[in-house]
Formats: structure tokens, sequence, C-alpha cells
């Protein structure tokens, strides 16, 4: 893989950033009428509920945090909230979906390519949504390494990612496939190659355990796995 693919990938979410929230949305390229949005929906809910159940507190840092889509959960149980993206402009509608609910204190923003980032600090909870999947297979154990930097002693991870699934993604997008790569296109028809790896919850859990990581990861009926793991 080479670091052209990840600089795309970033480029491709700056560029998405005002278009970004239609596809957790299920809206334009992404609606697949009202059926499929209402099982998009009921499963969503099973992550939220998944997530509460995980009890996040204390200090959590939420990774690659985008719109705000789960910062805005986090927030509800965070002592501090520290949030990392690679785009300013989805750091920037972060803040604005952050300020418009009743967030009780200020959340700690970071701009940074997280394969070129140290935590400063150690943290009780770390959660990324929809990340795992556009980190390359060569770059795996290096991430989680990072994620073990960041983690205090007693805490635990949590994610959200896509199960390969060909309704989750935009109706003009080419036919997923599980190479390792997607070409994604942008309402404008501008179009980017980025990293999308499938994960198997059983595989990923095995992945994870060789890593010393304990756990689960489990996933939906249809479109997300979530897991919970520990040191
Ligand atoms: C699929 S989105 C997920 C956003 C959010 N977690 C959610 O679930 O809605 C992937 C996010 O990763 C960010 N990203 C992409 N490459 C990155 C990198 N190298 N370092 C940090 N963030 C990156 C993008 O800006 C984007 O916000």
């Amino acid at each position: 893989m080479t670091t052209d693919i990840l600089q795309e990938q970033i480029q491709y979410y700056r560029d998405r950033a005002s278009e970004y929230d239609e596809w957790f949305f299920r809206q334009g390229r992404y609606d697949r009428g009202e059926p499929h949005r209402q099982l998009w929906f009921s499963e969503v809910a099973d992550v939220e509920v998944a997530l509460g159940e995980s009890k996040p507190s204390g200090d959590i840092l939420e990774l690659a945090s985008g719109t705000g889509l789960w910062t805005q959960h986090l927030a509800d149980f965070a002592t501090t909230l520290t949030a990392v993206d690679a785009s300013p402009e989805v750091i920037a509608l972060n803040k604005q979906r952050l300020n418009s609910t009743s967030s009780k204190y200020s959340i700690k923003y970071i701009i940074a390519d997280l394969f070129n980032w140290t935590p400063s600090q150690q943290y009780d909870f770390i959660f990324f949504g929809f990340w795992l999947s556009h980190v390359h297979p060569d770059r795996f154990t290096d991430f989680w390494q990072t994620v073990k930097n960041a983690l205090k002693p007693d805490g635990c991870v949590f994610f959200v990612d896509s199960l390969f699934n060909p309704e989750s993604t935009a109706n003009n997008h080419t036919k997923l496939d599980r190479q390792g790569y997607s070409e994604r296109k942008l309402n404008d028809g501008k179009t980017y190659r980025i990293v999308k790896i499938f994960h198997e919850p059983l595989q990923l859990k095995e992945s994870l355990q060789q890593l010393g990581w304990s756990g689960n990861v489990h996933s939906t009926t249809n479109f997300f796995l979530h897991g919970l793991v520990h040191l």
C-alpha cells in the first residue's frame, strides 16, 4: 500500500465533509427506500445500546471522530472528551453538532493523521466508528499499538464498523468487493480510491487476541460489527 492512497483517503473525507451525513441518514445516493432505512436505524439503535452497555466514562478518546454522529453520544458519558480527525472540515461540523446539543463542557479537538500521531496522555475509554475498515492490514498492528499506548491499564475500547453489505454504499458506487480498496464518488462525480476492509467479526476477534486484546466482536443482522476489547 502506498502513502498516496492514505492522502487520497484524507482528501476524500475532507472534500466529502458537507455531504458525509447523507450516508448515515440514508439520503440522496444512499437512499434505498423506507424498509431499508428502518432496518438500518434499528441496527444503529442496537449499536447505540451496546455502546451504552459498555459504560463509557472518565477520560474518553474518539479516533477519526468525523462530523460527530458518535461524539454526541460519547459527550453524555465523558468527564473529558478528546476527538481526533485528519480533516479540519469534519471537525468544524463536529463542533457545530456538539454546540447545538446540550454538551456540558468543552471537547478537545485534535487535527492529526492517525498514522503519524502519538497520544500525549492515556484514556479510560477509546472509541472509533467506521475507522478500522480504513486501516490497511499493513498498518493494523501499528494502529492497535497506538491504541494500546493511549489506553489506561484498566481502560477499554469500543469500535463499530461496516459489515460487507452492498446496500450500505451509494447507489452509484462500483460493486463492493473484498480486495481491500473501494472507489468512492462525491455528489459532483469526483472519484477517489480509499482503503476499505470488511472484517469478519470472528477473524477480527482472533487477530486482536494475537495482539493481546481480550473481548468480543459482534455483528448486527445486516450492516454493522461492533467490538468491546481490553488488554
Ligand atoms: C468513515 S468516516 C467515520 C467518521 C465517524 N467516526 C463516524 O462514524 O461518523 C472516517 C473518518 O476518518 C477520518 N480520517 C481519514 N483518514 C484519516 C487519518 N489518516 N487520520 C485521521 N483521521 C482520518 C476522516 O476525516 C473521517 O472523518
